[in-house]
């Protein structure tokens, strides 16, 4: 093994995460702001025992066959999904990921995006800014009437961290908070505060619902036109977990039908979201460019973990914070207490 692993990255990152990879391994960066085309994904990576990579760069089965000094996977993301964790798994390469230091920031976008939808802000920013604020018009009883937030239920769907931490927000705000989860999951943290229901039940009484899921082949299209139709009239959807969840064609017809009253979305199936997507002609839609964990400190502090999972993994040692920690299973050194992927 070379005393200094090469490693891939496939954007440059700010702060000095970077520069602390750079002390421990001969790292290539790939320069450009943009996005990394699949073919030169594969031929940066074939060579490389460690690749640290964005969400948006798939990492799949036939990327990781061309690759086969690979040991090591850092995501600069908590989610996984453009990642073929089976694969990996099956080719002894620990898949590490973001979890925890994103929690609060991805939490807040949610309320951002609730609140933003309930109380119609784009619009209101909109009239101010094209001129429809006039004199005349000065103050309108009925000017852009939303919802109240204070008082109502919220719906969390998935009550991992980033869900806690919006049902905190919501009992902050007065709400009634509903969730519902695919894995049993303690409570106590949150003082009572929480009804774990059933899924047609959180769909039927919640004014918002907020999307906080993996995902994953069992949540793909969970919110379908068969779902949508479940949620109460006049509902408010939330999603800052992943596009694929939401059926995103059955959704603008919600929204055009007023079916549902308002959404707030930072992620979808196909990112950018496409000119063509009817959720553009929507006024009753609030969106964001996938920006959920999009503070300073935070993606500092990803890129700090991200390289943290690398290093710990380049060395022979478990990752921080591992997606696929089956990959460790029966390799563990029991004189060390340090594990070792499965060799290939
Ligand atoms: C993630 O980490 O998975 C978010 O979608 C972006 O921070």
């Amino acid at each position: 093994m070379r005393q200094r692993p090469r490693v891939f990255v496939t954007r440059s990152l700010a702060g000095p995460a970077l520069a602390r990879l750079a002390e421990h391994g001969d790292v290539d960066v790939w320069p450009e702001p943009t996005a990394l085309p699949p073919a030169v994904l594969a031929s940066r990576v074939a060579p490389a025992e460690g690749l640290l990579c964005l969400l948006s760069d798939r990492v799949d089965a036939a990327l990781l066959a061309r690759a086969p000094h690979l040991r090591a996977i850092s995501s600069l993301s908590v989610g996984v999904d453009h990642i073929d964790l089976a694969a990996a798994t099956a080719r002894g390469v620990p898949v590490g990921h973001t979890p925890g230091v994103l929690t609060e920031t991805t939490a807040d976008l949610a309320f951002a995006l609730l609140l933003a939808a309930a109380r119609r802000v784009p619009e209101a920013d909109r009239c101010v800014r094209d001129g429809h604020w006039r004199p005349e018009r000065v103050w309108e009883p009925d000017l852009l009437l939303g919802r109240d937030v204070s008082g109502a239920t919220l719906g969390i769907l998935g009550l991992g961290a980033i869900g806690r931490a919006v049902a905190r927000r919501a009992r902050g705000f007065g709400m009634r908070v509903l969730a519902w989860s695919r894995t049993p999951r303690p409570l106590e943290d949150l003082a009572g505060g929480v009804e774990l229901v059933a899924l047609p039940e959180l769909l039927a009484q919640a004014d918002f619902v907020s999307v906080h899921v993996a995902l994953a082949p069992e949540t793909r299209g969970l919110l379908d036109a068969e779902t949508l139709g479940a949620m109460k009239p006049g509902a408010i959807l939330v999603n800052t977990a992943r596009g694929g969840i939401v059926d995103e064609a059955a959704l603008a017809e919600a929204l055009r039908t007023g079916r549902l009253a308002a959404a707030g979305l930072d992620v979808f199936a196909h990112e950018p979201l496409e000119r063509t997507s009817p959720l553009l002609a929507l006024p009753n839609v609030v969106l964001s460019p996938h920006i959920g964990s999009a503070s300073r400190a935070t993606r500092t502090r990803m890129a700090e973990l991200a390289v943290d999972n690398l290093l710990a993994a380049l060395a022979g040692r478990r990752m921080v914070a591992c997606a696929n920690p089956e990959v460790y299973d029966a390799h563990e050194r029991p004189e060390t207490g340090h594990s070792r992927p499965v060799s290939r």
